[in-house]
């Protein structure tokens, strides 16, 4: 696949990182550049660029422009990773990028260019290992781990694009994801332009869809995986897991090695993200519940190994018992 077909939530030249604003799509397909590295880490929090591994790539162009800034490096870093707890991507790049010898200019924006080159590869290898896992029949995906979420191509979105590319015929079953949404408004308007056949639904939907025989596997992204296999990812995964065990549906999640945590024991030991209550209580402007109600937004949910069917690497496929699988695709 050449690069230039390829879409990708951030794109750098110059010293300049470009991100697409990923809170007003589909609406507005907006671009905005950035010079500074405390602006790009408020875009990392304020989810302008979300999604684990374009966490990552975001981070490392933050680190390259915050040592052209001339900035000490230990503050660009630790800024940094303040932005978020959960996806474990954004500590990688940032520890890859600390590990640079020498920290020049020069070389953090190599590495940061790597970062972002084999992320795109590490997708496409996620795509040929996973789609061939695909039974025959529909596929569900929860939340955006597509190229937006990603360098470019996908995770969960890589393998559902390598199966259509292999000729299979399915429709993807697209949960909304509340709060934020991506289900709908970055998942649906990724696979559209793309060409792939959608049925967005809402999240209360899937079981219904499950029971009428309508969907035959589900297959999400990941946050961070633990070294016993329990993965965070997006809140509402663990409600989508226990439905597909239920129906007797694999259950598959797509991730490059970069979101594999071996230091973590299990997923009990991940830390789980909270954001504002104003996500829930609001769409844009516009208010969906009493003022001053109480409200509980924790961003992802861990679901349990023994509901993972299998983890798809860019280095090939870890089945259970994932605490010696996963020790052999990502080597330390
Ligand atoms: O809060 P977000 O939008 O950053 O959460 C994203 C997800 O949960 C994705 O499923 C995950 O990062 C995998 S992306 C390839």
């Amino acid at each position: 696949m050449r690069n230039d077909d390829l879409l990708s939530p951030l794109r750098y030249q110059g010293g300049v990182l470009e991100l697409l604003d990923q809170r007003i799509l589909p609406i507005e397909e907006k671009w905005i550049g950035y010079r500074d590295y405390r602006e790009i880490a408020r875009a990392i929090t304020d989810m302008v660029v979300r999604g684990a591994p374009a966490i990552g790539c975001a981070a490392a162009y933050g680190v390259a422009i915050g040592a052209k800034q001339g900035a000490a490096l230990s503050e660009v870093i630790a800024t940094l990773r303040a932005t978020r707890p959960t996806a474990v991507n954004l500590f990688w790049a940032l520890d890859r990028m600390q590990r640079m010898s020498p920290p020049s200019p020069e070389n953090l924006e190599r590495e940061a260019i790597a970062i972002h080159q084999e992320d795109i590869a590490a997708c496409v290898a996620i795509g040929n290992f996973g789609a061939p896992l695909l039974p025959a029949g529909n596929v569900l995906t929860h939340c955006n781990a597509g190229a937006l979420a990603t360098g470019g191509y996908g995770t969960a979105l890589g393998v559902i694009r390598s199966a259509q590319q292999a000729g299979k015929k399915f429709t993807v079953f697209v949960d909304e994801t509340r709060p934020f949404l991506q289900g709908s408004r970055l998942t649906a308007w990724e696979l559209q332009k793309s060409g792939i056949a959608v049925q967005l639904i809402t999240d209360n939907m899937a079981a219904h869809f499950m029971q009428k025989g309508e969907i035959q596997s589900v297959v999400v992204g990941a946050d961070r995986i633990a070294q016993n296999g329990d993965t965070a990812n997006k809140i509402g995964t663990y409600g989508v897991a226990l439905l597909a065990a239920a129906h007797q549906i694999p259950f598959f999640v797509a991730a490059p090695l970069s979101t594999i945590d071996l230091k973590t024991a299990d997923g009990s030991q991940i830390p789980i993200e909270e954001r504002s209550s104003r996500e829930v209580t609001h769409i844009g402007d516009r208010a969906l519940a009493p003022a001053g109600i109480g409200v509980r937004n924790p961003a992802f949910d861990v679901t349990p190994a023994r509901l993972i069917a299998a983890i798809i690497t860019e280095k090939g496929v870890a089945r259970a018992p994932y605490a010696a699988s996963l020790k052999l695709v990502k080597v330390e």
